[in-house]
């Protein structure tokens, strides 16, 4: 059956559901191509309901029979679901259906991962089960019976009997159908037990394919991390007597937040240090908190639709973030989520996929799982927390628990809670989720007679659909230095509510250096064109570690921008002071790793096309690569002793202390490879015992292009494992020379171990040429003919990645007038093509408008 033609959804148009579930039973019969589905649903009028019509919905399920009350009915079926008449009173509603888990390769609903039956049912994903009304204010206990071979048959909630053959499970709390999971496989567990703050035990498993066993510690110590972090921090005790997850290849995105039975994209949970970065273990450890956090901000309360979801993940998001800080370095993890920030959500924003953290009309939901929702979003929160102190947040947070439990609930239940915990009116806050674009705030200052004062402006750019904007509440935290460096004023956070505003400082004894948006209070762009340039004293001096960082950053971005358009040249006194900080042992190694990266690509392209040239991304990459060498040279002297402070003497551990000693230590040894030829880094190559020491070396020796043996002996030792193998293919692509990448992406999509059914190995593949800026911009153009012919292969295959990577082209009106017109017409054939997915043409359209 074809899919429902698409259709716009508005916020503005919610009504609620006509019937609630009270319960629903659900057996599976598993079989590859004919799994049935027989469902008994108990259903009531909503007294809320403006209208008595019932709808469920489904879409590619076979209606085999259904029944009301016991008596079989003849519902009328469309392609988007059915309708009947049914009585004005409770009724049960019963049904058998079929699907074809085996054919489902766009991996929503059920579907088969290396012959594992698993399901992703958010957002819109259990239609494609059964009949239901899948929204997710319908929430109901579900009970589950499954029969199958496998040998581990699992659902939500507890388990409650099992034979041969079959297994029961009923899940007490309500919930949405987008929250459903069912996993059947030949899998083996990783068991652990956990005991919650009021001595309740619970079984922890994390399920896994046999040979995968030994990737799972990691997890599970992040999973119990995550679970007594939510007890100390937000007071939140887990509520069922297990709490599984399992470990599958073929997977949309990162993971899934399904009650008590958490469903993993294999490359988010399994790690070991012989195959798995540094960064890894870091990401894994943020997305195991992000889920299990999910069990209190998103499952036992959800969103009334879903264009609420920043409520849950907006907040999620901010949650895990805190966990990562608490665990590991605030202010690194402050610095790599703005890096974060600025290259996925501001790049959004600035362009024509730009949308509020709460959109107000969307064609499929899938498309708007964005860094805006999710990241942005968490900025929101972090802003709110901010404003309003952090005891009135704890205090907000437990009324929201406590007021909301059970529900399915909008933004304005939750701006209530923090007005009704403060007594602030947030009616200007919540321009927040309702402005989609990036405010810029401009700054100058005055000084008189000891008193200082700083003039903000700001001005929020038009995006698709919102020409004006008004004024937002923006928090700037501001500290004040001598110049001496010592502080003058602590930080202090400015409340900004009007397009302009003054505020003074008095009793100075001299002119005070500002140190602006400490910490990145607000997300904004801060132009501080207006203020004497005293970045390399803030590079030095600052003690916010974010804006010290800044400032490097900064320089270096302005640098590289007047290196591509006026053909400067590196700046000595940037060079030294970027010198300085690499050799200040008083500094975090993590912290002094990210002041020595340069800004990417992507990043001088915008910054370039804000001076209001069209960005050349080969004088961009030239550029870069100038710089890096200048670096290298400047540190020369200091690498040899830099180095070896970056030794360590015990067994591998993914702990902060570690991590960044290894990262800056990967930094130093990358400027090093560009003197010495790759030379320390094959010698590192050659001995490493860990993934981190060996994949950083290799990246150093593909980047100067003497990794020949490297990259067949690391395919070589890592074949069997698919995300090994997927670095492998990320990586060669990622680090080809601009003239190499398009050919290399080429003769890597030829590889046997290519396969575009496989989401991993598609992004590694394609979207490490897209985000190869110069190989991808190639100016023939074989760089967009390129992804827009995959893009075009996967459509049919799966929608949703497909959709999702299109978001490589958003950035196009940037560029030269040769360009755009050939990544036109690339999105214009992408349209033209016959059948194409409501998702990909909802994305495709918007990034041509
Ligand atoms: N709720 C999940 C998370 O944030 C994301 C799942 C989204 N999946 C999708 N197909 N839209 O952890
Ligand atoms: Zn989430």
């Amino acid at each position: 059956m074809r899919d429902a033609a698409p259709q716009t959804i508005y916020l503005s148009d919610y009504t609620p559901p006509a019937y609630l579930v009270d319960s629903v039973h659900l057996t599976f019969q598993l079989a590859p191509t004919a799994t049935r589905v027989i469902s008994k649903i108990a259903f009531r009028p909503n007294p809320e309901a403006t209208s008595r019509e019932f709808f469920l919905n489904g879409e590619q399920v076979e209606l085999i029979w259904a029944k009301i009350d016991g008596a079989e009915v003849a519902p009328a079926v469309s392609p988007d679901g059915v309708r009947m008449d049914v009585p004005d009173a409770p009724f049960v509603f019963e049904a058998e259906v079929e699907i074809s888990p085996q054919t489902n390769t766009a991996l929503e609903g059920l579907y088969m991962s290396n012959g594992m039956y698993c399901t992703q049912c958010e957002a819109e994903g259990f239609r494609k089960i059964t009949f239901y009304p899948d929204r997710p204010d319908v929430m109901s206990v579900f009970t589950v019976r499954i029969e199958g071979a496998e040998p581990v048959l699992l659902s939500n909630g507890n388990p409650t009997a099992q034979g041969d053959g079959w297994a029961e499970w009923h899940d007490p709390w309500p919930k949405p159908a987008y929250l459903f999971a069912l996993v059947a496989g030949d899998l083996v567990a990783h068991p652990d037990q956990f005991q919650t703050m009021s001595g309740k035990d619970v079984e922890l498993n994390i399920y896994v394919r046999p040979g995968d066993e030994g990737k799972c510690a990691f997890g599970m110590e992040a999973l119990k991390a995550s679970m007594k972090w939510d007890e100390d921090v937000y007071g939140r005790e887990y509520d069922l007597d297990i709490f599984n997850i399992v470990a599958v290849d073929d997977f949309n995105m990162g993971a899934m937040e399904n009650k008590g039975l958490n469903i993993f994209n294999s490359s988010c949970v399994l790690a070991s240090p012989e195959t798995s970065t540094d960064g890894n273990f870091e990401r894994i450890e943020a997305i195991i908190a992000h889920e299990y956090f999910h069990n209190w901000t998103g499952n036992r309360i959800t969103c009334r639709d879903w264009f609420q979801l920043c409520l849950k993940e907006g907040l999620t998001v901010y949650r895990d973030s805190q966990f990562t800080s608490d665990l590991r370095s605030a202010p690194v993890k402050r610095i790599s989520d703005v890096n974060d920030l600025r290259g996925r959500q501001f790049r959004e924003d600035a362009g024509p996929l730009a949308h509020p953290v709460r959109p107000d009309s969307f064609v499929e939901i899938n498309n708007f799982y964005t860094a805006t929702i999710y990241e942005k979003g968490a900025e929101v929160i972090g802003m709110l927390k901010r404003l309003v102190g952090d005891a009135a947040y704890a205090k907000a947070l437990d009324l929201y628990f406590e007021r909301h439990d059970g529900e399915a609930t909008t933004i304005e239940a939750w701006l209530t809670v923090f007005e009704d915990t403060t007594g602030r009116d947030l009616s200007q806050f919540k321009r927040w989720y309702e402005q989609a674009g990036t405010p810029r705030l401009t700054v100058s200052e005055s000084y008189e007679a000891g008193t200082y004062s700083l003039h903000f402006t700001q001005m929020t750019p038009p995006t698709p659909g919102q020409p004006d904007k008004a004024p937002q509440v923006l928090p700037i935290a501001v500290g004040l230095l001598a110049e001496d460096g010592t502080a003058v004023q602590p930080t202090v956070v400015l409340e900004m509510t009007k397009q302009e505003q003054r505020f003074k400082f008095s009793n100075l004894e001299s002119k005070p250096i500002a140190s602006i948006l400490r910490e990145f209070s607000a997300p904004v762009i801060l132009d501080t064109a207006a203020l004497p340039d005293n970045r390399v004293f803030l590079l030095a001096h600052d003690t916010d570690p974010f804006n010290k960082w800044e400032a490097g950053q900064t320089l270096a971005k302005d640098l590289l921008v007047s290196m591509v358009t006026e053909g400067a040249t590196p700046d000595q006194s940037f060079l030294n002071a970027l010198v300085e900080v690499a050799r200040d042992d008083s500094l975090d190694p993590a912290f002094r790793e990210l002041a020595l990266s340069l800004p990417i690509d992507d990043d001088i392209a915008q910054a370039v096309f804000e001076t209001g040239a069209a960005p050349d991304p080969d004088a961009i990459f030239t550029a870069r690569e100038t710089l890096k060498l200048s670096i290298a040279e400047a540190l020369s002297d200091s690498l040899p002793r830099l180095m070896a402070s970056c030794q360590i003497d015990a067994a591998y551990a993914p702990d902060a202390d570690q991590v960044g000693k290894r990262s800056f230590g990967a930094a130093l040894l990358n400027y090093l490879s560009l003197l010495d030829g790759g030379k320390a880094a094959q010698a590192q190559f050659d001995s490493a015992t860990d993934m981190t020491q060996q994949f950083t070396s290799w990246l150093c020796l593909l980047r100067v292009e003497k990794d020949a043996a490297a990259t067949s002996d690391f395919y070589g030792q890592w074949q069997h494992d698919r995300l090994v193998i997927d670095k492998w293919f990320g990586a060669r692509i990622g680090a080809a020379s601009p003239d190499k990448a398009v050919a290399m992406a080429q003769a890597l999509t030829q590889h046997p171990d290519f396969a575009v059914t496989n989401p991993n190995r598609f992004r590694a593949t394609l979207g490490a040429l897209a985000g190869n800026h110069a190989g991808f911009h190639r100016a023939d153009g074989s760089g967009y003919q390129m992804l827009a012919d995959w893009l075009i292969t996967l459509d049919a295959i799966n929608p949703q990645t497909t959709a999702r990577m299109s978001a490589a082209f958003q950035t196009w009106k940037r560029y030269d007038a040769d360009r755009q017109g050939l990544i036109a017409a690339q999105l214009e054939r992408i349209l033209a093509t016959p059948d194409l997915s409501p998702d990909t043409t909802e994305m495709v359209g918007r990034i041509l408008n």
